[in-house]
């Protein structure tokens, strides 16, 4: 019988962003997204969850520094200290919403993380405040 544990590794990263979609006029944006409407900045976290079995050899679901790793070479370093409208090629034509972000978090971290054997990305959270955060789960099976 195998123990299937989450570990979670969490990040911060600081970024510029404005929310604006192509498909409303200005009036109609600026009334949809308020302040967010202008370039402003968020502090965000990030907590990256893999499930997987515990091994018997190493005690471990998956090296948490590995893990560290990936998240940094493939989402962190493409992200701290950018513009999200403008300098991030994963993002581009994407409405930078916390939602959209994790969504992009996840297509660029489950290839590498699940190379780990018996390791899942199960879950990506985005806090873009002390209030408010978003949960990613991976697409839905539909
Ligand atoms: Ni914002």
């Amino acid at each position: 019988m195998s123990q299937i544990v989450e570990i979670v590794h969490r990040i911060e990263f600081s970024c510029a962003h404005r929310l604006h979609s192509p498909e409303l006029d200005e009036a109609e944006n600026r009334r949809l997204y308020g302040p967010c409407f202008n370039d402003h900045g968020h502090n965000y976290e990030m907590e990256v969850g893999v499930r997987g079995a515990v091994s018997g050899s190493t005690g471990m679901v998956m090296n948490l520094s590995a893990l560290s790793e990936i998240v940094r070479r493939e989402f962190w370093t493409h992200v701290d200290h950018k513009h999200l409208n403008h300098d991030v090629p994963f993002l581009e034509g994407v409405i930078p919403t916390a939602e959209n972000i994790a969504v992009a978090a996840w297509a660029r971290l489950q290839g590498e993380i699940e190379k780990s054997p018996g390791c899942r990305l199960h879950r990506i959270r985005i806090f873009e405040s002390r209030q408010n955060s978003v949960e990613y789960r991976g697409p839905s099976p539909d």
